[in-house]
This record gives structure tokens, sequence and C-alpha cells, in this order.
């Protein structure tokens, strides 16, 4: 379909959230952008039938690892963001910790170069906090920011410093970017899962939850007062929610996500010792997994993301000791999200598709989220009842590191279009 193209999407339900609809209508696309809503127009290039499907703004995914440049064998920007459209996702922000990592302006130039030739979907990069993501200086954050960077953080780390964080928030304040913080502070020991009864049984190093709370109390406590935007990455455990809760009391400003494993699996999945289910921060009991439920519930959880982070079957297949962590998630992060949150009656999906798409637009300042007239034509269409059973051997993304291999989910991404151009089609 070339960029241009009209397409008319007849007969499904509307759900976008960014312009309040949420009913039965025909949308219309015209030169890569929403055309109309409900009005007839000629001579269409293509007319969907989306007759039991929901129509929705294209999904976005704040938190995906695309490997590019330097970890082409576990992904490139070209399969990841294959894998993204697969899952309904017309954009993705891309994290630093790559090699070389993307504390330069060419490494963040080079990404968008990259995917602006092979890539399926928006890309949005996430440049560095600190050279090298070293946590020892930090990154020119004005000419990263000109170079095209969303957002700032050193995923996969947490930045420890406490005069250097409070110096991040200070320049960040004035660029008005985001900074995204691993919560993790390396100064716990760094274990290989969850502390607790399951790590201990398993007699395998595990890592407190204070590590992710200390740090979420310690930057809420020097980003109060200054105006900086701070966004905790991959929320989970109970005290953290509540930490996040109280903050959004007062005068910081914070948003935080959470992922779908921390949503539907607890530690005890590691009793398996399937490094598949080793990930960072690391699978929480039950309580935490309740806790995060009620944060997404009552809004102090603000969006949903992945955390896909793709690594190759011979690394994985290290042991739980030695693998690295991570797992794929943009494949079936929609259809899981559906399973925690729609199926047990949590949420309803004009509630999901705000937390998917609407809300990272309006957090993060992007284009999209909304379905509104004039807006850029990154649409998605999902049959919210198609049961299908997740198949890890037919990811587009090179990734198989899947827990949720072989499991039986419903809500399936149909049609996935960027920008006027259907980039997916089941
Ligand atoms: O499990 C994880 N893997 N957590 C992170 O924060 C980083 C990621 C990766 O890059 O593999």
């Amino acid at each position: 379909m070339p960029e241009g193209g009209f397409i008319l999407i007849k007969g499904g339900h509307v759900v976008d959230p960014g312009s309040r609809h949420d009913a039965p209508a025909d949308l219309t696309i015209a030169g890569g952008v929403i055309s109309a809503c409900g009005s007839d127009q000629p001579a269409f290039e293509r007319v969907i039938d989306a007759a039991g499907l929901l129509v929705v703004p294209g999904l976005i995914d704040m938190h995906v690892h695309l490997r590019e440049p330097g970890g082409e064998h576990k992904e490139t920007i070209e399969t990841g963001t294959a894998a993204a459209v697969a899952g309904g996702f017309t954009a993705v922000a891309c994290m630093p910790n790559t090699a070389p990592p993307a504390d330069t302006p060419n490494v963040v130039k080079g990404i968008l170069q990259k995917a602006q030739e092979v890539g399926s979907c928006r890309v949005y990069p996430i440049a560095c906090l600190s050279k090298g993501r070293a946590g020892k200086e930090l990154a020119d954050f004005r000419a990263l920011a000109e170079a095209g960077a969303v957002a700032f953080s050193d995923d996969g780390d947490g930045l420890a410093d406490n005069a250097l964080m409070a110096a991040a928030f200070e320049a960040l304040a004035t660029l008005d970017r985001p900074v995204i913080q691993h919560c993790e502070d390396p100064t716990f020991t760094r274990g290989v899962m969850h502390e607790g009864e399951v790590s201990r049984d398993l007699g395998l190093p595990g890592l407190s939850p204070l590590a992710e709370e200390f740090m979420i109390a310690r930057d809420l406590a020097l980003a109060e007062g200054c105006s900086a935007r701070y966004h905790v990455a991959h929320i989970s455990t109970r005290r953290a929610v509540e930490l996040v809760r109280t903050a959004k009391a007062g005068s910081v400003r914070v948003t935080t996500e959470v992922c779908p494993h921390h949503l539907l699996l607890t530690d005890e999945a590691c009793r398996t010792k399937d490094a598949n289910f080793k990930m960072h921060p690391p699978l929480r009991p039950q309580r935490d997994v309740d806790a995060c439920i009620a944060g997404v519930i009552d809004g102090t959880i603000d969006m949903l993301v992945t955390d896909h982070a793709p690594h190759a079957a011979e690394e994985k297949a290290r042991g739980f000791l030695e693998a690295p962590p991570g797992i794929v998630g943009l494949e079936t992060s929609l259809a899981l999200f559906a399973k925690a949150l729609i199926a047990p009656r949590h949420i309803e999906w004009y509630k999901l598709i705000e937390l998917m798409s609407t809300a990272p637009a309006r957090i993060f300042g992007l284009p999209g989220g909304s379905l509104a007239v004039g807006g850029p034509a990154d649409v998605t269409l999902i049959d919210p009842h198609a049961e299908w059973t997740i198949d890890a051997a037919r990811f587009r993304s090179k990734g198989r590191n899947c827990p949720f291999d072989g499991m039986a989910v419903a809500g399936r991404v149909v049609c996935t279009i960027v920008g006027g151009e259907i980039k997916y089609e089941l």
C-alpha cells in the first residue's frame, strides 16, 4: 500500500481514548492521516472489513531492546520492528544498552537512519543517562535530544551515584525530557532472581526487592522540588507501587510502567530453572503481582510495556545462573495483557488501549495515541475474541526466549497500519 492511499476500515468498533470514542464507526485514511470517522468517501484503494474487530490507535511500546548496533545476533532494527507491527505496535522506543551504547548523537542518528531504511514502524531512540552507561559522567543531553533522543536512561543498570542523579534531574528539567530509571540499586547483592523462599530453596543468589524500592525512594527525594520528569521503568514490587502512588499525590512529576510477566507470573516459575523465567527486575511473589494489578486499576501505573529483550538461544541455554536476563514480548503482549487484565475483568478494552497507546503518546509527547481526524494514520485492528496459542518458533523477532511459549491466549492483532501504510496483516 503506497503512502497516501485511501483506505476505508468498515464496520469496526472504534476504541479511541485519545478522542474519547468508544462506539461502532467507519474510519477513513488518506495521505497518511486519519481523514474522517464515519463519513462516506468514494474510490478507496482498499476496504478492510472490520466487522467484529476493535479499531484502535496504533500501540506504542516505550520499552524495547532492538539490539542494533552491536547485538545483531539477538535482534536487528529490521527484525525487531517487524515483530513490533505483528504485535500491533506502530511505534517503539528503543533502549540504549547497545554496543556502542547510544551516548553520542551519531549512534542516535544511526538508529533513526536505519529505522527509516528498514523499519516497519516508528522508532524513538532513548539515549544514555551516563557516558558509556558507566554511571560516572553525564551524557550530553542537549546534543542527544537534538539528534532525536526522546528520553534518557541507563536501562539494564540504575544510575547509582546520588550527586550524578541529582545533576541529571537538574539538567533534564530544563530540556523537559524524562529520565527513565532502571530501578535496581547495585549496592545490593546482584542476584539472579527475587530473594525469598524460592531462591533459598533453589540455592540461587537472590536480589532483594529493596534494591528497586531504595532507588525509587532516593530518586523521588531527588526529583521533588525540581520540575524534572521521572519515569520508573518496569515496576515490580508492592512497596514500589506504594511509593509511586504516594508521590503522585504530591509534587513529583512521576510516571511508571509495568510488563506482562510481572502481572502473570511469580517467582514460583523459577523452580523450573528455565532461564526464560530470568529477567530484571525478577519475577516476584503473588503479593507483588497483586499490587501491580491494583496499581493498573487505580491509575498509579500509567502504561503497559514489554521490556522486549531478545537473547540468542545459546545464550539462554547457559543455565539460570549464567544466562543473560530478559525475555521477548512484542508479539505476545497484547494477548498477555488481555489475559492479565481484561479476562479477570480488572479493566475494559478502552482502558487497555489508553495504557498501551494514548498514555505513552501523551506522557512522552509523541505522535499518535489517537484516531482524531488529521492525526497520523497509525491504526491497529484487533480481534478481541480470537483464541490462539503462542508459538515462539513463529516469531518475527530473532528472539525465542519466551516463557509463555505454548500458552493459550485470546485477543489477536489482525492488521497494523503505520502512517497510512499496511505493515502487517494476519
Ligand atoms: O531483563 C532485562 N534484560 N532487563 C533489563 O533491564 C535489560 C534487558 C536486556 O537488555 O537484556
